[in-house]
Parts: C-alpha cells; sequence; structure tokens
C-alpha cells in the first residue's frame, strides 16, 4: 500500500506535493512527510496519523524547495510513528516506498556488519543505506539505484531525491505501480495518475523493472534491462470526481447515492440499449460456448461479489465454476482441469493477492479476464480481457458503488455467456436485459429507505455483536452486509448462510443479538423462513430485510421491518446491497469511527 509523489519543478513543491498525497491517501493513513531541497540540502517534515498533521507542519514550517517526494503510509514494517514515516534519509539521499522488501532482514544484516545505524523499524530504511553505500563507492546516483534494485526482492515502487541534485529525482517500480507525468517544465511521478492530475494529464504507467530518471524537461524511462524505453501516453482523468464530496457529508454516502447513475453506466458497457442484446465492451471477445468452466477469484467485497457471480454464471449459464479467495487460490495448487477463463474481480485493479492470481493463472496457460474499476491499473493491464465497472472513481475505503457495479457486469456477462451456450434463447436474453435496466430505478427506491434504516442504525449502534443471514443470491449479501458492518462500525459481525446457522452459530443467539437476515420473496424464502424461527425462537431479535410479500408472510411478530420493491431474482442481490450499505453507514455515524477512513484499512491493498 502507501502512496508516493514526487516533483521537480522551478516553483515550489511542498503545497503541491501534500495537495498530492490528498489524493493518494486512500492508500494508508498512518502517518505522512515530505522532503525537499532547501538550498540543496535535504530537510523532512514529517508527521504521525492522517495527512492533515502533515499539512498542519508543513504550514508552521514551512518549505521552499523546488524538488520533491512525497509519502502516505500504511504500516507494514514498524508502528506508526514519526520515526518510521517516509521520506526515510540518509546524508546523501532521501526516499520513499510502496510495498514490501522481503529479504531486509538479511540486507539489514549485512549492512549493520558495516556499522550502518538505523533510525526506523522499516524495511524501506534499508535501501537508502545500500544506495548510499553505492554512492559512497563513487557511482552515479542513477547506477546507484540500478544495482540496489538488482538485490532487493518484492513487489515495491520507489522514488529518490538526492542532496544537493537540484535537477534529478528517481523512479523504479516493480510490483506495485507508479505513474510520471510531464507539465510545463515540471515533472511528477506518483503511485497513479489521479494523484498527478490537477498538474498534468499527460501521464505514462512504468512497467514490471522499469527506472524512470525525472530531468527539468524530460523523463526517460528505462526498462529492467537497462535499455531506454517508451510508455505510452494516457490520459489522467478523474480530477473532479475525487475531490468533491458535494452535498453529502462522507464520500461513502456520496457514493452509495452514485449508485442509479453508475449501474446505468456500466449496463450501458455491455447491454445494446436499442437491441437489448447483451455485448462485451470493445475490443474484448471471448465465445463462452467453448468456456467448460470458470474459474473466479477476488478478495473482500470483491470476491462476495465474485460469490454472486458463480450464482450467476451457473443458474444463467449453466457454467460450472470455482471461486477462490485470491490469496488462496495460487497456494491450493487446484488441477484447474477443464477450466478455459479465470475471472479476476477487483475495484483498484491493484490487489497484490488478486494481482498474484492473475499471473498465477497466466502461467497455468489460462486465459485471463477481469472486471476492474480502474482502467489504467495493472490487473487492467496485464488480464487477457478487461471488463470495466464505469462506477467512477471510488474514495471511501468501503467498497459500495463498485460492488453494485460488479455485480452488474457480473450479471451481464452471465447472460452473454448463456446466449453463447445457447441456454438463453433471444427473446428471454432481451427479457433479462429488460430487467436490468431497472436496476438504476429501484436502487433509487432502496436510497429512499434511508430516513428507516437510519433509526435502524440508533438500535445497531447498541451492540457489541451481529449475525446475516441470507440463502441463495442473498447469502454472499448476508457476508457483503456484516463486512461492510464490522470494517466501518467495528461492530463484530459475521455472515452465514441461513441453513448452516443451526450446524454451531445458533449457540450465539439470545435476546441481545441482533440478526439481520435477507429475504426477498423467491424461491428460498419459505426455507430462511424457517431459519428465522429459530432465531425466534430463541430470543434473537430479528432485523429482515424482504419486499412486500415478504412482509405479508408474517415470519415472526415483532421482527424490524425494511420493506424493498418487488424485484425479479437476478437483480436482488445488486437492491438489497444498498440499504446493508446505509445499515453500516449510519451505524458508524452512531458510533463516531471514520467513515471514510476506518482505522487500520487502506483502499488499495498492494501488500500480500
Ligand atoms: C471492503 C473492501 C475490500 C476490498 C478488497 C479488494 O469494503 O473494499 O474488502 O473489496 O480489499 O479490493 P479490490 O476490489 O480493489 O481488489
Amino acid at each position: 500500500m502507501c502512496g508516493i509523489v514526487g516533483i521537480i519543478s522551478r516553483k515550489p513543491v511542498a503545497d503541491r506535493l501534500v495537495d498530492a498525497l490528498k489524493r493518494l491517501e486512500y492508500r494508508g493513513y498512518d502517518s505522512a512527510g515530505v522532503a525537499t531541497l532547501e538550498n540543496g540540502r535535504l530537510t523532512r517534515r514529517r508527521a504521525e496519523g492522517k495527512l492533515s498533521n502533515l499539512a498542519t507542519l508543513v504550514g508552521e514550517q514551512q518549505l521552499d524547495g523546488t524538488i520533491g517526494i512525497g509519502h502516505t503510509r500504511w504500516a507494514t514494517h514498524g508502528v506508526p510513528s514519526v520515526a518510521n514515516a517516509h521520506p526515510h534519509a540518509t546524508k546523501r539521499l532521501a526516499l520513499v516506498h510502496n510495498g514490501i522488501i522481503e529479504n531486509y532482514r538479511e540486507l539489514k544484516a549485512e549492512l549493520e556488519t558495516e556499522g550502518a545505524v538505523f533510525e526506523s523499524q522499516t524495511d524501506t530504511e534499508i535501501v537508502a543505506h545500500l544506495v548510499t553505500r553505492e554512492l559512497e563507492r563513487g557511482l552515479p546516483p542513477k547506477e546507484a539505484v540500478q544495482v540496489v534494485l538488482a538485490r532487493l526482492e518484492g513487489a515495491f515502487s520507489l522514488a529518490f531525491l538526492f542532496d544537493g541534485e537540484e535537477e534529478l529525482l528517481i523512479g523504479a517500480r516493480r510490483g506495485s505501480p507508479l505513474a510520471v507525468g510531464e507539465g510545463e517544465g515540471e515533472m511528477f511521478l506518483g503511485s497513479d495518475g489521479i494523484a498527478l492530475s490537477p498538474f498534468t494529464d499527460t501521464v505514462r504507467y512504468l512497467e514490471e523493472g522499469d527506472l524512470a530518471v525525472l530531468e527539468h524537461g524530460r523523463i526517460t524511462i528505462f526498462d529492467q534491462h537497462g535499455a531506454e524505453v517508451t510508455r505510452a501516453v494516457k490520459r489522467a482523468g478523474g480530477k473532479a470526481f475525487y475531490v468533491d464530496k458535494g452535498n453529502h457529508r462522507h464520500f461513502m454516502q456520496k457514493e452509495i447515492y452514485e449508485q442509479p447513475e453508475v449501474l446505468s453506466h456500466t449496463l450501458g458497457a455491455f447491454v445494446d440499449m436499442t437491441t437489448g442484446r447483451t455485448r462485451l465492451p470493445k475490443d474484448q471477445a471471448i465465445d463462452f460456448s467453448k468456456v467448460r468452466r470458470i474459474a473466479l477469484s477476488a478478495c473482500g467485497t470483491g470476491f462476495y461479489a465474485a460469490l454472486v457471480g458463480r450464482y450467476y454464471f451457473e443458474r444463467y449459464a449453466r457454467i460450472p465454476c470455482d471461486l477462490d479467495v485470491a490469496s488462496e487460490f495460487r497456494y491450493r495448487e487446484s488441477p484447474l482441469a477443464d477450466v478455459d477463463l479465470a475471472l479476476f474481480v477487483s475495484q483498484s485493479g491493484e490487489t497484490a493477492d488478486t494481482l498474484a492470481s492473475l499471473r498465477y493463472a497466466k502461467g497455468e496457460g489460462l486465459a485471463t479476464a477481469a472486471i476492474v474499476n480502474v482502467e489504467e491499473s495493472t490487473i487492467a493491464r496485464e488480464a487477457d480481457h478487461v471488463f470495466p465497472t464505469l462506477a467512477g472513481p471510488e474514495i471511501g475505503v468501503a467498497s459500495t458503488k463498485a460492488f453494485t457495479c460488479q455485480l452488474m457486469a457480473l450479471a451481464a456477462l452471465a447472460i452473454k455467456a448463456g446466449v453463447d451456450r445457447g441456454v438463453i434463447l433471444p427473446e428471454r436474453e432481451i427479457e433479462f436485459t429488460r430487467i436490468l435496466a431497472e436496476a438504476p430505478r429501484l436502487a433509487n427506491e432502496a436510497i429512499r429507505l434511508e430516513g428507516a434504516i437510519e433509526a435502524l442504525s440508533r438500535k445497531m449502534a447498541t451492540k457489541k455483536h451481529a449475525l446475516f443471514l441470507g440463502r441463495g443470491f442473498s447469502y454472499p449479501l448476508a457476508l457483503e452486509g456484516a463486512l461492510k458492518l464490522k470494517e466501518i462500525s467495528y461492530i463484530h459481525a459475521e455472515g452465514y448462510a441461513a441453513g448452516e446457522l443451526k450446524h454451531g452459530p445458533i449457540a450465539l443467539i439470545d435476546e441481545t443479538m441482533p440478526v439481520v437476515v435477507i429475504a426477498p420473496h423467491d424461491r428460498s424464502f419459505e426455507k430462511t423462513a424457517s431459519n428465522v424461527q429459530e432465531v425466534a425462537a430463541r430470543g434473537g431479535e430479528i432485523v429482515l430485510f424482504t419486499d412486500a410479500k415478504g412482509a405479508a408472510s408474517g415470519i415472526v411478530d415483532g421482527a424490524e421491518l425494511i420493506v424493498l420493491p418487488d424485484m425479479p431474482e437476478i437483480l436482488t442481490p445488486i437492491v438489497y446491497a444498498i440499504p446493508l450499505q446505509l445499515l453500516a453507514y449510519h451505524t458508524a455515524i452512531q458510533m463516531g469511527t471514520d467513515v471514510d477512513q476506518p482505522r487500520n484499512l487502506a483502499k488499495s491493498v498492494t501488500v500480500e
């Protein structure tokens, strides 16, 4: 994780470094820091905690340097503290780092035998010492960095600033993303294009093993073999979306409210709305009639989307699916027999476990596809086929609109797959796409339940634990509802398949345990109703998310009801996700937690 940035200019850079870090704070917020050259000498400002602490410090102790680097940290090695905050420095250089140096212990031991003394507990500081050693042996900066890079193991991106070198920044990438941008007489580097978007829209993404030398007026990129290369220019974009919460109190609330619109954008990428026929987004071609089995893999909320995807592909396209959390997929050594497509789901497109799984699948000779929200991301660039979710930048750490757009993409792909395989006839295809086109309207209706859900959240905020239950399409939602609640309100919550309750978790039920049941009146309803009775008989407090028919069935007297509109089954995961997001959101507000930046988390998880 962590976000890095660098600027070489003729004007002071400190404020702009902090500004760029604001757009990278989604990557981590344990500490932040900048380093500039003041009259040629390295000078640092570092602060523990949120970026606002660094902004205050830089306001109080101003920096005038016209070249600098900055960092926002998600702690891996070493507690959040000023000493562990980047940039790390020696007398010769300062550097910022995203990722992990896996062989740092052995390198540290080697440096210690030569008398090196470390100020921090980080893996990063070792790199500062190694490059310093090469500089002192007489190597110029670029060569010194190259020699050291060859000794590092792990996945990382790095940016270096050298004492006395007003004309030079060096960036390097292996595993973690790094972009470079050209402005007028100014050069930039950053963990993504959005960080650089107010400064330049001419951005290049470095490829694996690339090293970039930034000087006034030019950027030179070298590949992993040291040969000079060019990398394609991309437009950075995303600026207007990024910084603005509009009238909302939090990005998360804004992103929940954006769902009707972005669902409609995403649907448009997969369906020709004039004919009602499904299609694959531009330049993608998969013939699902030749796909015998799909291996799905993702992390966190993306994994729950993939779980819904499995239900969709199996039910509507009759394609069997395997499903793994990405951190297990590549280590499970599954024989992958009959698998013709590996499909990955990721909002950021940078999640290290998902990326590693994608590379594993490619190594096994599988065709790969990715449903991703960030089109310039590494996963999007490395997958054979890319299916974009058009959710727009998602800033709140808890995923909301990206999740429902992933479900929309998966539903449309499953229908397309059913058509390719001849199990969905053209008339049925048109019927399905008409149903999917109802999602934005229904999402709007779900958002209108906010008042009722806010009232419910007041009770939820008094609880220490909660269970979420669902069956069929609602089972992944139970998992997602529990994840959303725990990650932003810190209330312990677990999601279960409703039928599993009696195999253990029912022991937890007493009159203090709220049980949130997701049960539209679908083919699983009666079975779920029986499970709800089992909870009620043991005094559990039931909150039922259902539709008018489900509410009228009177499953349990005294159950708290949230009544959603009626809808076809394929839409229930998309629409029912919204009140669950709102429940987590309002409970977190009641608890007074940091909704957009919950403790210990980061938006982009680029470490394994
Ligand atoms: C939860 C959440 C995380 C992410 C997970 C994967 O709200 O956002 O669980 O879903 O870290 O991230 P992506 O989708 O970027 O691969």
